[in-house]
């Protein structure tokens, strides 16, 4: 056999060697959703193993994740800390998923309503602005009444942020003379 000859046999059988592979292409497997002979309940999905916690889905700080106490009480302090940022992030949220209906001074009149849905509550009666924080969270996680929910669209961090951005919405409301800077306050006082 000539060398050339031997180099295009070894080629030869490389080729069929690699053409041969079954490893994962051709395993048995279902389609997504398909019906299954094998399992008694008739399908090929199975469900989830009770207990069963995807990665980073352990969410086993309570009052952070359903916004009440593990004796089911709505919590009335933040479980996240609150900053100019947390803020920033609240109004944002706040303002492309909440006020289509609440508004975005939190007084009910959103775009959607004016359009006929249901007018929710104003943020700034008394029942609200004296409603613990877990309220608004657990209104947002899981609807109330009429609205919706924003579980999946909105993630928990935001919600909290959007719960406190509606803390600062009724503090808004609420402002005296008080509040303001001594040299701002002077200004005021003098008409200016
Ligand atoms: C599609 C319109 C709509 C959107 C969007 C919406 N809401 Fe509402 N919301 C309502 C309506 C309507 C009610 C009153 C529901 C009822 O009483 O049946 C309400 C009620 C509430 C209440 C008062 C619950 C109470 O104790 O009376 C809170 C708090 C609230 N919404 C927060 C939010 C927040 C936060 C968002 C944004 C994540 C949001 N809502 C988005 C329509 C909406």
């Amino acid at each position: 056999m000539t060398t050339a000859l031997r180099f295009v046999l070894a080629g030869a059988a490389l080729v069929l060697v690699v053409g041969c592979r079954q490893d994962m292409h051709d395993q048995p497997r279902y389609k997504p959703l398909a019906a299954s002979a094998f399992f008694r309940d008739g399908q090929s999905a199975r469900p989830l193993i009770a207990d069963t916690v995807a990665r980073g889905h352990l969410d086993e700080d309570v009052e952070l994740y359903t916004g009440k106490t593990a004796g089911g009480k709505l919590v009335d302090v933040f479980p996240i800390p609150v900053d100019a940022d947390v803020l920033k992030r609240g109004r944002a949220r706040f303002e492309i998923y909440c006020s289509p209906c609440h508004d975005r001074t939190g007084s009910g009149h959103g775009m959607v309503v004016r359009r006929g849905f249901k007018a929710p509550p104003s943020y700034h009666v008394d029942r609200l602005r004296q409603a613990p924080v877990g309220h608004f969270f657990d209104v947002m996680t899981n609807g109330f009444g009429a609205m919706p929910d924003y579980r999946s669209q909105v993630p928990v961090a935001d919600r909290w942020a959007i719960v406190a951005y509606i803390r600062a919405l009724q503090r808004s409301q609420q402002g005296t003379l008080a509040d303001v800077p001594p040299p701002e306050a002077a200004k005021l006082k003098a008409g200016g």
